[in-house]
């Protein structure tokens, strides 16, 4: 069994979303997502538009995701990989280059983000429009 794990907000989940889930599920045979936690993104500056309990249901609705977590630091990622037993790490490639540490204890794969789409971009949109 390949286990891959990847980790985001995925708020207003969309179909960049969705392909990220797709390709890191198609990478392996079970697929963990480390979904940020509300009080992590406040530390960080941001507010998901969904509550964290919310954006996990919706995930686990997704037939490409196995196991949602949170994701209450940066530094878990090490232990995550060791807990459950992680051979791939997964991120898009606005993150190129900056997990590559991981490296030490698991693959590690930057996946081409999808186009002209994000949930910045669609918030920025929707506020334009009203
Ligand atoms: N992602 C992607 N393609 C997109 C948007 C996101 O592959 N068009 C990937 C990101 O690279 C990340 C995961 O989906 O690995 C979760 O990204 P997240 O930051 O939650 O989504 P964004 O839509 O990029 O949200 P924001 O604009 O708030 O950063």
């Amino acid at each position: 069994m390949k286990r891959v794990i990847t980790y985001g907000t995925f708020d207003m989940l969309h179909y960049g979303h969705i392909e990220l889930l797709r390709r890191a599920r198609a990478l392996g045979d079970y697929l963990i997502v480390a979904l940020s936690s509300d009080e992590f993104n406040a530390g960080k500056g941001k507010k998901a538009y969904f509550s964290y309990d919310d954006r996990k249901r919706m995930l686990e609705a997704i037939r490409h995701v196995d196991l949602v977590i949170p994701e209450h630091t940066w530094e878990q990622k090490a232990s995550d990989i060791g807990l459950y037993q992680v051979d791939t790490f997964v991120i898009g490639d606005d993150w190129a280059g900056k997990f590559n540490e991981l490296q030490a204890q698991c693959e590690v794969v930057y996946l081409a983000r999808t186009p002209e789409i994000s949930t910045t971009q669609i918030k920025a949109e929707l506020t334009k429009a009203s």
